[in-house]
């Protein structure tokens, strides 16, 4: 088993967001959030996020200081970041998945496990064999390390519960949320 770090806080809902609830989400957005359209799956996602960061830092979820500064042009959809805390956010058609820890640096995904067969050939045409296991893991490091798909994932070295992508050495934990899910938090190891 790898070490986990201390308390990898872990908050998963089903999409779907009433209109009042669309309504909550959209005034707890920043500027910067408020800038990029307003999908209900961004804006389940980012309402997750500013609860559950909120409830950790002690804070109302309009004031979580969140940032999301993109690496490449500077806009507001880049890695997620909460000083005090590392955090990290994935959707997919089956859930929306949030985790946070106070130390470290995490990245999160999350796939449905069913699909058909040309998905299942569209993943492995990036990634490589390994199934839904492989990708969450690999995704889940690119998301750690931050620079997303612009890093090839074949580049990614899975085994069960670890990685390594160049120098870097990552564990992996595979929570088990829900049958039909499969989720993977990577951590930097070292
Ligand atoms: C990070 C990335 C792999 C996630 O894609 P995905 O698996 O389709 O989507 P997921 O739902 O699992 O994850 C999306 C979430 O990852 C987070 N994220 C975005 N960019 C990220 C990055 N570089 N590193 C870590 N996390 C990132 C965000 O929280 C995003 O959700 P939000 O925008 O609603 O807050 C993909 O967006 C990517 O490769 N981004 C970097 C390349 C890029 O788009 N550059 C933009 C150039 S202008
Ligand atoms: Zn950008």
């Amino acid at each position: 088993m790898p070490m986990l770090p201390p308390f990898i806080h872990v908050r998963w809902q089903r999409p779907g967001l009433e209109p009042a609830q669309r309504d909550t989400a959209l005034a707890m957005l920043s500027d910067a959030e408020l800038s990029r359209p307003s999908s209900d799956s961004f804006l389940q996602g980012r309402m997750l996020l500013r609860t559950f960061a909120g409830e950790l830092l002690g804070l109302d979820p309009r004031a979580v200081p969140l940032s999301a500064t993109c690496a490449d042009c500077g806009g507001p959809h880049g890695q997620p970041r909460i000083p005090g805390l590392t955090v990290s956010l994935s959707h997919c058609a089956a859930a929306v998945v949030a985790v946070a820890a106070v130390e470290g640096n995490l990245g999160v995904d999350v796939e449905p496990l069913a699909g058909s067969a040309e998905r299942a050939a569209a993943i492995a045409s990036v990634a490589g064999a390994g199934g839904i296991r492989r990708w969450t893991s690999v995704e889940a490091v690119l998301k750690c390390d931050g620079r997303g798909l612009r890093v090839d994932p074949r580049d990614v070295e899975v085994t069960s519960d670890s990685a390594t992508l160049g120098d870097a050495r990552y564990e992996l934990w595979h929570p088990a949320l829900a049958t039909d899910l499969h989720a993977t938090v990577a951590w930097r190891a070292d």
